[in-house]
């Protein structure tokens, strides 16, 4: 669904039409009445509310639906109707209680500054972290450090690239010998502390991955990885060419949605980066239901998601997209979620581990292999076997065995030292980027093993 989401009014006319073009939908993939819901949802994503109810009603005059009786929920919901949504979400029995806690409630979005209300603490967090910061949007390019100057290629002599502010643009001229390449940058991608790579369109208005990006927290101007120009294309000196495609699903993993590059009045298209929505699904039904004090807060809820649940949300960007990297080359520990959840921790806690296991969702990673260790120590320390570094409903920091496994012991160092041993650091994965090896296992490269 994710297209609908980012265009969910122009989905549901689509499917309307097609639906009183021919009530029974002949030959489509869906019945007419999975469809009918699929339509409602769509409203409801775009807050057309009195269209979905209406659509609703008529669905439900034809038997009960649990799922009708959901989506009507939603629509009442919408509408403020407090009494009205509890009924319709009581016949929707199983249905409703029975939904993937991080499945996104049929919602618009509210925007992550509507958030700060009522999550001060986890907003401010949140919105400092490096996924708040990891897109420049044109709103945003103002502020991106460019270099004073020409700067020289680092590969070729002879070419130099210069790099302009002008208003809220940024515009790139690249000379090389006795010819200039132009290009004006739309996105700058990464929040810098790793890498910040331009994407700006040449005098053509091809999509460019520029050939120059900055790493090292802002210190070094160096290649972009695979930026070599084609033969044949002497506009590669200014950057890759990438199509429209390929350019979509870079922004997808860098920002809360899609819809909002193409709906600037949404709410959620002042958010900088990945803001909350990307992960809670959109909220403004949230919001409604905490307005009007209701039991169900109609939104994800990946703290009551299982180990495996929760890895999928990280997934949506954190895994490899490419089947045919082999295992065996540098870039496979970019992607956490397809490393991770190889490791024996993984696969012999029954749900014990997660990405939340380390890290806070709404923060930056910790530094300190301090704080790693002592979910380590959880499972292995020399503990009586059920172990928890928070004995406490939630996911947060949480570390279990399976009930009664024995915690398997380190022969070569059982205190401490596990990271560097166990998740040991891989240098320069790209240009002055260094990643952790998210298998945890014994990596007989380092550490004497
Ligand atoms: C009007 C106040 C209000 C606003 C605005 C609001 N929330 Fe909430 N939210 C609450 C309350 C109250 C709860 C329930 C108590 C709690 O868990 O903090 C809650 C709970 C949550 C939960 C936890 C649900 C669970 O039980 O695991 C999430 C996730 C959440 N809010 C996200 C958001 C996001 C994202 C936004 C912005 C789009 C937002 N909230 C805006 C009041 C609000
Ligand atoms: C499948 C999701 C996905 C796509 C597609 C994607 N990125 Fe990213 N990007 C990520 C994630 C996740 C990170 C976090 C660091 C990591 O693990 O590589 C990241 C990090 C970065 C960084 C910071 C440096 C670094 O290596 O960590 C840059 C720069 C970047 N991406 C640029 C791009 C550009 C340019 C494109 C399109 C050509 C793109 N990304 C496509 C998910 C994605
Ligand atoms: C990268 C994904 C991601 C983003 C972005 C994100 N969250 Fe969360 N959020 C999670 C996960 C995962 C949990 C469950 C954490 C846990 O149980 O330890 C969670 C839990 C929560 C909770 C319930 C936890 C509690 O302590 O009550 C609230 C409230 C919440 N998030 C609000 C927000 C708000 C507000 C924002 C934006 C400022 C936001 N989240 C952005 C993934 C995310
Ligand atoms: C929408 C795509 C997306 C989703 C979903 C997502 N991430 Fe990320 N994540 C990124 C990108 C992009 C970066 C790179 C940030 C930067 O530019 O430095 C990143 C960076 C990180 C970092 C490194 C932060 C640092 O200190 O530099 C951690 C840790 C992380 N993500 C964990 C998670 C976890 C855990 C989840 C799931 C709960 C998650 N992410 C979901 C895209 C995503
Ligand atoms: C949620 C519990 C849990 C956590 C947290 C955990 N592990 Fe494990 N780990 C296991 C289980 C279960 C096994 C399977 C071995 C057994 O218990 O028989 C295992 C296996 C291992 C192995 C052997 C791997 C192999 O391929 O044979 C190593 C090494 C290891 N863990 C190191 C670590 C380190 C280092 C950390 C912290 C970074 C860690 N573990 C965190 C549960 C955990
Ligand atoms: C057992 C602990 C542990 C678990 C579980 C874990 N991480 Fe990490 N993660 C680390 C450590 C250690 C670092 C390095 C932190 C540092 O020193 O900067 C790290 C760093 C990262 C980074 C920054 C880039 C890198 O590779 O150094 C990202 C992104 C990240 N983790 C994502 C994830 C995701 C997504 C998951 C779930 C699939 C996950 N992590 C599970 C320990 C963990
Ligand atoms: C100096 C490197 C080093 C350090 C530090 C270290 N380990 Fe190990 N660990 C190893 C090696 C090497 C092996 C394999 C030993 C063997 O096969 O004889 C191992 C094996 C293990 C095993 C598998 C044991 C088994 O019987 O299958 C676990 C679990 C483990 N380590 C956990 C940890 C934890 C947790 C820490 C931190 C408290 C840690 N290690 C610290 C190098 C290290």
């Amino acid at each position: 669904l994710k297209h609908e989401l980012d265009e969910p009014q122009a989905a549901a006319d689509d499917l309307e039409h097609a639906l009183s073009a021919d009530p029974g939908l002949s030959g489509a993939p869906v019945a007419p009445a999975e469809a009918r819901r699929l339509l409602a949802r769509w409203r409801l994503e775009a807050g057309q509310a009195e269209r979905a109810r209406l659509g609703l009603s008529e669905l439900l005059r034809q038997g009960a639906d649990p799922e009708a009786s959901w989506l009507l929920s939603r629509a009442l919901l919408q509408q403020g109707d407090a009494a009205g949504s509890i009924a319709a979400q009581a016949k929707a029995g199983r249905y409703a209680s029975e939904r993937e806690p991080t499945a996104f409630d049929a919602s618009p979005y509210a925007g992550s500054a509507k958030c700060a209300q009522c999550h001060a603490d986890i907003y401010r967090g949140q919105q400092s972290s490096r996924h708040a910061r990891t897109l420049y949007e044109a709103k945003d390019l103002g502020s991106l450090p460019l270099p004073q100057g020409p700067l020289p290629d680092p590969a070729e002599p002879g070419i130099t690239h210069i790099f302009t502010h002008k208003n809220d643009t940024v515009r790139v001229e690249t000379r090389a010998r006795d010819k200039i390449y132009r290009a004006l940058v739309e996105y700058a991608l990464g929040s810098g502390d790793r890498g910040l790579t331009l994407v700006g369109r040449d005098t053509d208005g091809t999509p460019r991955v520029l050939r120059l990006s900055l790493y090292a927290g802002g210190t070094a101007w160096d290649l972009t990885p695979a930026v070599e120009p084609h033969p044949t294309d002497p506009k590669g000196y200014v950057g890759r060419p990438l199509n429209d495609e390929a350019l979509r699903l870079c922004l997808d993993c860098h920002l809360t949605s899609m819809h909002a590059l193409r709906h600037r009045s949404s709410p959620e298209a002042s958010d900088h980066g990945i803001g909350c929505e990307r992960c809670h699904g959109p909220a403004r039904n949230h919001v409604q239901a905490m307005e009007l004090a209701l039991a169900d807060p109609a939104i994800a809820r990946p703290r009551l998601a299982s180990a495996e649940q929760v890895v999928k949300v990280c997934a949506r960007c954190h895994d490899s997209d490419d089947p045919s990297l082999p295992e065996s080359d540098p870039r496979f520990v970019r992607f956490q979620t397809t490393t991770m959840i190889r490791s024996r921790c993984y696969t012999e806690s029954e749900g014990g581990l997660s990405c939340l296991t380390c890290h806070n969702p709404h923060r930056n990673a910790e530094t300190a292999a301090a704080h790693y260790e002592s979910r380590c120590l959880a499972c292995h320390g020399s503990g009586k076997g059920e172990v928890a570094v928070q004995n406490h409903p939630r996911w947060t920091g949480r570390a279990t065995l399976p009930k009664g496994r024995k915690p398997v012991l380190c022969p070569v160092n059982a205190t401490k030292g596990c990271i560097a041993c166990h998740m040991p650091t891989v240098k320069n994965v790209a240009p002055h980027t260094d990643f952790t090896n998210h298998q945890i296992r014994v990596h007989r490269s380092v550490g004497g093993g």
